[in-house]
């Protein structure tokens, strides 16, 4: 079978998903090579993979002629001019979500990775979660009818987030960084684009002692569907329960619901009521998600597909996570125009 070459740049929380992916458990790939400008991390992971290369800069990547293609799972304030490097050198780019900062980068992506003809394939993993997959598809059966009301909902765990996140200028903050997932969850299910954003957001938790940034902890959101139809996301940082993301769909017809996702199929009910196990972490709820959606940009690359999210996903999602900071700002409605 032809395996394609994997480079990963940034072996952090996500790359090493990733990379154990990549490495140990897709048939159609190969862990050629990783990179972190930390490279003690990047040689740990590629001994514990048996991964030859290491890089301590991006750049090894580009030169090396064993890379076809580069997993990027770096902060997003650096994702630009990577990937417009790898699209230079014809190398296929999966990065991670958000794919940059601004809608004028976005631009320069679209349009160097169209030029370069390279596959290019954001990582809104919940297109390929099982639970997702399904609601997608009842309603493309047409079984949930025209769509009424819709939400997305993203809820973590206690921990601070990576220290790059603390800085706006590097991660984007709640909405670029979280929430562009939510808001890919409703283009995708609703099949229609957001053309207006009302947003409203505290930090109830993490104040200026734990969290110096002033990026709010908890966020709404409300949009206006061009197709019609209500929808609404929200955010919390702090689920004492576990890591929770939900979905709901409601139409004509029916509805459908995506729930937190138990941890086991059993049910266990005692005099003090149900007991439920969920998942802790991103890395545990989306752990066939992160595999399906990599193994899927392999197949994509071999047989010359279009990657299932892409670049102009990746512009659409951030373009609504930077409406609802204005709006979070100016404390009113802000229209999308693209
Ligand atoms: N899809 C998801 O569910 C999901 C979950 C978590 C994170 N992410 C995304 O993955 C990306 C990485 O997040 P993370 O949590 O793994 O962050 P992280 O801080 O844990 O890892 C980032 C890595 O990039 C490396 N790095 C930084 N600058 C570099 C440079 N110039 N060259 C090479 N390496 C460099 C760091 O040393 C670190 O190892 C972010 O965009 C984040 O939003 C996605």
């Amino acid at each position: 079978m032809r395996k394609v070459g994997i480079g990963l740049v940034g072996v952090g929380a996500m790359g090493r998903v990733h990379a154990e992916n990549v490495a140990l458990k897709i048939p159609q790939a190969k862990l050629v090579a990783v990179a972190d400008s930390f490279v003690e991390p990047a040689r740990k992971v590629a001994s514990n993979l048996d991964v030859g290369t290491v890089y301590s800069d991006f750049s090894g990547l580009i030169d090396d002629k064993n890379v076809e293609a580069i997993i990027m799972a770096v902060p997003p304030y650096l994702k630009k001019d990577m990937i417009v490097k790898a699209a230079r050198a014809g190398k296929h780019v999966f990065v991670e979500k958000p794919m940059t900062l601004s809608s004028r980068d976005a631009d320069e992506i679209i349009r160097e990775t169209d030029q370069a003809g390279i596959k290019i394939q954001v990582g809104y993993q919940r297109r390929s979660d099982h639970s997702f997959r399904r609601a997608e598809r009842a309603i493309r059966e047409g079984k949930i009818g025209k769509i009424l009301m819709m939400s997305s909902h993203t809820r973590d765990p206690p921990g601070l987030s990576p220290n790059y996140y603390l800085d706006f200028a590097k991660s984007g903050g709640i909405m670029a960084d979280t929430c562009s997932h939510d808001f890919d969850v409703i283009r995708w299910l609703s099949g229609t684009e957001v053309s207006k954003v009302y947003a409203d957001g505290e930090i109830l938790v993490y104040h200026k002692e734990l969290d110096p940034s002033g990026i709010p902890d908890h966020v709404v959101v409300t949009l206006s569907l061009k197709g019609g139809g209500m929808a609404h996301i929200d955010s919390c940082a702090y689920a004492v329960y576990g890591y929770d993301v939900q979905a709901e769909v409601i139409g004509m017809k029916g509805a459908a619901f995506v729930g937190i996702g138990e941890r086991y199929a059993t049910t266990i009910l005692d005099e003090s009521g149900h007991h439920g196990e969920y998942p802790m972490s991103y890395a545990e709820r989306f752990a066939q998600a992160y595999h399906d959606e990599v193994e899927d940009f392999a197949r994509c690359i071999i047989e010359n597909k279009t990657p299932r999210v892409t670049a102009r996903d990746g512009r659409a999602a951030i373009e609504i996570g930077f409406a609802a900071d204005e709006s979070m700002k100016r404390k009113a409605p802000v229209t999308i125009s693209g």
